[in-house]
């Protein structure tokens, strides 16, 4: 197991779960701005995984994990997995207005022209991305162990809202976890900028502690819009639970003035000090990412991990 830069503590975590050494590598800058990555142990024939999440900044984070499987490939790896907790340009998914891009199809594409022969990720922006990979991709989910948090706390009248219609199948899976009913607040995004406004509610919320669930926080925009849409209707409590923190611009600022009183998160991505708020509480991926790694490396089934 490697580890691009862009989240060094989750790739150690893993290889402290499956109790073994990281790998040795060199991944940096040249002052030209190129990057520049070495493997400094033999890996011949081996079975290969290259951790590297899609934080900021972006796309350097993008191109090292492409040097990194080039470099792997080159190494005569026996097989090159593209360990990636979060990925990034989900959201450009679809071409939804006239001449856009479908970014998260061309990273895909290159990701496997670079060589990658499989990929694990977790909680993609939408399912169908998986498609988009000519090569396996194991998507674990983190809806389970973020649910299981609030099984342990006392939420009786629970309600699960969905920030919009499209996410109601999260909403639904964490419900049943919790044996709670949905609600769905539908929004509306202003054209291409991050202004989110909540225009309506399907469900009731009337008196009921409501948690949030979605798979990213961006700007904050959505949940903030959801949780006020949600108080609106008369939501008594208002927690939110969303497996990665992304957390641009304001958003720590938005989320700490917020109605907001708990945001569950996992750490796909990792959360500067500077935007850590009071609110966020942060659970760990890495068993999941171990023991999915444990599990492909031996040929054991990684469904099996979500059966109970
Ligand atoms: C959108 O469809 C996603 O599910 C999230 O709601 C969105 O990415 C959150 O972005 P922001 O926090 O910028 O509103």
């Amino acid at each position: 197991v490697f580890s691009g830069n862009a989240h060094t503590q989750l790739a150690h975590e893993v290889c402290d779960y499956l109790d073994i050494t990281i790998g040795k590598a060199e991944v940096f800058k040249f002052n030209n701005d190129n990057t520049f990555v070495r493997i400094l142990e033999n890996i011949r024939e081996r079975d290969v995984f290259l951790v590297q999440s899609i934080s900021a900044p972006v796309n350097d984070h993008v191109m090292e994990l492409l040097i990194m499987i080039d470099a792997a490939k080159r190494a005569s790896a026996g097989r090159i997995t593209a360990v990636i907790p979060y990925y990034a340009y989900g959201r450009s998914d679809k071409k939804d207005q006239p001449r856009v891009p479908i970014t998260a199809r061309l990273v895909a594409n290159i990701i496997t022209v670079a060589g990658a022969d499989r990929v694990l990720t977790v909680d993609l922006h939408a399912g169908q991305i998986q498609g988009f990979f000519n090569i396996p991709v194991d998507e674990l989910t983190a809806v389970p162990m973020l649910a299981r948090s609030f099984q342990e706390r006392d939420v009786s009248n629970l309600v699960v809202a969905a920030t919009d219609v499209g996410d109601a199948k999260r909403a639904r899976d964490t419900a049943h976890i919790l044996d709670a009913p949905i609600a769905i607040v539908e929004k509306h995004r202003m054209g291409n900028q991050d202004r989110v406004e909540a225009v309506s509610l399907i469900g009731d919320v009337d008196g009921k502690t409501a948690l949030i669930v979605d798979d990213e926080i961006g700007t904050g925009g959505t949940v903030v819009a959801t949780a006020d849409a949600l108080k609106e209707y008369g939501a008594a409590e208002i927690y939110c639970s969303v497996t990665h923190p992304v957390l641009s611009g304001d958003a720590p600022q938005l989320l700490e003035d917020s109605v907001i009183k708990e945001i569950v998160v996992t750490d796909t991505l990792p959360i500067a000090e500077e935007k850590n708020t009071t609110k966020t509480k942060v659970l760990s991926v890495a068993a999941l990412l171990g023991e999915a790694i444990h599990r492909i490396h031996s040929g054991m089934s990684v469904g099996a991990m979500f059966e109970k």
